[in-house]
């Protein structure tokens, strides 16, 4: 079941499309292989503009052609990654029914050491336009409906600061059972664990 800010229940459309009743709203989230740099470009220069840390930090462009980006995410969901000391990971994007990417989630297949105490399975982040209007909770939302039908995964890990009161909603909206406060870095960081 997944539901909106608000606690509506989505109608699903289609696939991972999902309404939001009386507001008209078709989301879907598509790996980073299906979207256009059109897109891309469209999306991550609004977290530029608004001189926002990126996050996931995956989906910045750090200096890169679009063509090498999509490489590096390419690259980062094999046993490449190892190589660089992470595990494989895959990045997706919400986009709306206009093309219109909204916000980015970047899922870590397994959890190493490092995520295990700090990162997570899942980073996410909204277009700073489109923020506090429930649009992480159904991404998240989403998303989790995924790995649910997946099947693979029994629960997973999501950490985020202290300080992050919207994704600690966001997270709790979404059925997180918090485990503990960690220090990263001295910054005290919540673990939550959600079924699936
Ligand atoms: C955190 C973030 C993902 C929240 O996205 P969002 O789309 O604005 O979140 P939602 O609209 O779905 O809101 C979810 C809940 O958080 C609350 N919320 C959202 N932003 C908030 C804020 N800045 N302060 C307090 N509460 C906030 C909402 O009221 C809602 O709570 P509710 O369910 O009790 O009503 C977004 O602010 C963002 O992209 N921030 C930068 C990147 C980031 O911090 N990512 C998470 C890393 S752990």
């Amino acid at each position: 079941m997944v539901r909106d800010a608000g606690g509506r229940r989505l109608a699903r459309t289609a696939g991972s499309v999902y309404a939001l009743p009386n507001q008209g709203v078709f989301m879907i989230i598509v790996p980073f292989n299906e979207i256009t740099e059109d897109m891309y470009i469209d999306y991550i220069a609004e977290w530029e503009k608004a001189d926002d840390k990126i996050i996931p930090s995956s989906s910045a462009r750090k200096g890169a052609s679009f063509a090498k980006l999509l490489e590096n995410w390419e690259n980062d969901r094999t046993e490449k990654a190892y190589e660089m000391d992470l595990v494989p990971s895959t990045l997706y994007f919400m986009i709306d029914e206009t093309k219109r990417i909204i916000g980015s989630i970047h899922f870590r297949h397994e959890l190493n050491a490092h995520l295990l105490k700090g990162g997570g399975h899942i980073g996410y982040g909204i277009r700073p336009s489109e923020r506090r209007k429930g649009m992480a909770s159904l991404m998240l939302g989403m998303f989790l409906e995924m790995l649910r039908k997946e099947g693979k995964y029994k629960r997973v890990l999501i950490t985020c600061d202290e300080s992050n009161k919207g994704s600690a909603a966001t997270i709790e909206r979404n059925g997180g059972k918090m485990e503990n406060v960690v220090r990263i870095n001295g910054v005290p960081r919540r673990r939550y664990w959600i079924d699936l």
